[in-house]
């Protein structure tokens, strides 16, 4: 179905866009260096399927960071709780998502599954004989959130990641020493940074956050694609630590579940209501997305978002 754009949502975008000159594309991953720091767009999806959009939303991005949520939602559905936990915490950190520092404190395990650190211990858990069949299991499980079977990854992408990914290696090293993960670092590195490269729209994006929103069930169709309790716990995530250490204020200024991701991607669940997928590659000093950011504050002041 096409989605319709209103006045009231490209003034809101034009608006936030103003804010980001104030901004950076993340170049850490070289390939992200590429993005356009000027452009912002959004969806909107209704879980029946109908949808509202500003911007050009057709633009692609890669999950990056968002992809955290989807892995952690497939490894409960795979595990359970009691398995995926007994690897990663349940606690915000303050700290950038990337840092290593609190894993030196015990216990070693890594602090909630948002962070880098934790993200690698799920991606971990993933099964499968060999890292292709991981990885293909989680685009799998992605391309029926989105219903879009034709989503792949930007090999470009996950391969400037790999080349470039000394930190997350040594993040992975420090778990290993730990026995919070017992595998050889490429492969897992390969899948990860392959998840992270995974590649869609903001309507895609808008549509798996619609799932969330609905506590799992497909839009239009109500088919359950994750139990009630997974999507409520990535949901719990999301508000908690989908943000990194800008989710406090997040929670005050917009109030929803969401996760962001170093390309500028934002995904949000309005609790039964909507999903939303933004695309803004200008970040602030914490990895969000500027525009994506403010355009939630207006839109979630316009349309009364917050569920607090
Ligand atoms: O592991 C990394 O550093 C990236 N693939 C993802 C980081 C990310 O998106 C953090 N988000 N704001």
């Amino acid at each position: 179905m096409p989605c319709r754009t209103t006045d009231e949502l490209n003034e809101l975008v034009q608006e936030a866009k103003k804010y980001t000159d104030g901004g950076k594309v993340a170049d850490y991953i070289p390939a992200l260096a590429k993005a356009n720091p000027e452009e912002l767009s959004v969806a909107i999806f209704h879980d029946d399927g109908t949808c509202v959009s500003a911007g050009d939303i057709h633009q692609k991005l890669t999950l990056q960071s968002v992809s955290k949520v989807l892995t952690l939602a497939l490894a409960l559905i795979d595990y359970g709780e009691e398995a995926v936990f007994d690897k990663v915490g349940y606690e915000p950190t303050g700290d950038p998502f990337n840092s290593i520092v609190k894993l030196e404190f015990s216990p070693s395990k890594p602090l909630n599954p948002m962070i880098n650190a934790g993200a690698l211990a799920v991606t971990h858990m993933i099964k499968g004989k060999d890292a292709d069949e991981r990885f293909e299991r989680i685009l799998s499980f992605i391309q029926e959130l989105a219903g879009n079977s034709s989503i792949g990854y930007s090999d470009e992408v996950a391969v400037s990641e790999y080349e470039t990914s000394d930190l997350n290696r040594a993040l992975c090293y420090f778990l290993k020493q730990h026995g919070v993960i017992d595998e050889d670092v490429e492969e897992l590195l390969e899948v990860y940074t392959k998840q992270c490269a995974i590649e869609m729209d903001c309507l895609d994006l808008a549509r798996i956050g619609c799932v969330f929103a609905m506590d799992g069930l497909e839009p239009v169709t109500n088919r359950r694609l994750i139990p009630a309790h997974v999507a409520r716990l990535c949901k719990t995530f999301m508000v908690t630590c989908g943000m990194y250490n800008a989710s406090g204020e997040f929670a005050v200024r917009v109030g929803i579940p969401a996760k962001s991701g170093v390309s500028g991607g934002i995904m949000g669940s309005v609790p039964n209501r909507f999903g939303i997928g933004i695309l803004g590659p200008a970040l602030d000093e914490k990895g969000n997305s500027i525009g994506g950011i403010k355009l939630l504050e207006s839109m979630s002041a316009k349309y009364k978002m917050s569920m607090f």
